[in-house]
């Protein structure tokens, strides 16, 4: 299922190898994030590559133009197929990013984050943002689109608004889905507002990120193939 990304949140190159080759062919991807990639280094995303899989590399660049450029450019030598950058890091260094990953012999699809999922409104005072959550967000989506990056990231319940405003040819990538299929219960973590795989694809969604449904699953292909069949079931 092409939509369907797998976090592997997960410190060891070992297990996300693991992982990777049970769920190969039921899922379209896998993401690095900052743990797994500052533990096991590019060297894992050449071997995903190497295997044919889609690396999403999340590591949401946010510095200085040229130096995004750069990592953008670092990002598709290793053969990333999806990479994060975050929204306030401004046109220009947007821009960049996503002229640097055109460039590429293989380039890359850049999505931008805009608020981090673990910010409230209380925490956005605080760093000196005197609006709400909603209008900070697709500012900042609206931003990066007109800076022509490829897409976004957005929690669930922002889909729907921003496929509305943003039109139907940006990419946006959605975690926080919870199902009750598949992982036994209906299982939150720290996700707070969440939807199921079919209600977030409904809302617009282009792909979906799923960590822990899956990979903390006692039987992960499982876990997976579960989302899969309520996707084909959309
Ligand atoms: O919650 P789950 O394990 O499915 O998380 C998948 C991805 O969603 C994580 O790798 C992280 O990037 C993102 N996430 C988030 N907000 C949270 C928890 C996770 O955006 N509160």
């Amino acid at each position: 299922m092409e939509q369907l990304l797998v976090a592997l949140d997960v410190d060891s190159r070992r297990r996300a190898l693991e992982l990777c080759n049970q769920l190969r062919g039921t899922v379209g991807g896998f993401k690095i994030g900052s743990r797994l990639f500052t533990s096991e280094g590019p060297s894992l995303v050449s071997t995903l590559v190497e295997h044919g899989d889609r690396v999403f590399l999340d590591l949401k660049y946010h510095d200085i133009p040229t130096v995004v450029a750069q990592a953008v450019q670092a990002a598709s030598r290793l053969g990333t197929w999806m990479l994060t950058v975050h929204i306030a890091g401004g046109l220009k260094m947007l821009q960049a990013a996503s002229d640097a990953a055109r460039q590429a012999d293989r380039p890359p699809l850049v999505v931008g984050v805009t608020v981090l999922t673990s910010l409230d409104s209380k925490e956005l005072e605080r760093i000196g943002i005197h609006r709400t959550m909603q209008d900070q967000v697709e500012d900042l989506a609206q931003l990066a689109t007109d800076a022509g990056v490829d897409g976004i990231v957005a929690s669930p319940q922002e889909v729907a608004r921003l496929r509305a405003r943003l039109g139907p040819n940006i990419t946006i990538v959605t975690p926080g889905i919870r199902s009750a299929k598949g992982t036994g219960a209906p299982l939150r973590d720290d996700q707070i507002r969440t939807l199921g795989p079919a209600e977030a694809m409904r809302a617009g969604a282009s792909y979906l990120v799923v960590g822990r449904p899956i990979i903390a699953s006692s039987d992960p292909p499982a876990a997976a193939r579960a989302i899969v069949s309520e996707l084909e079931n959309l």
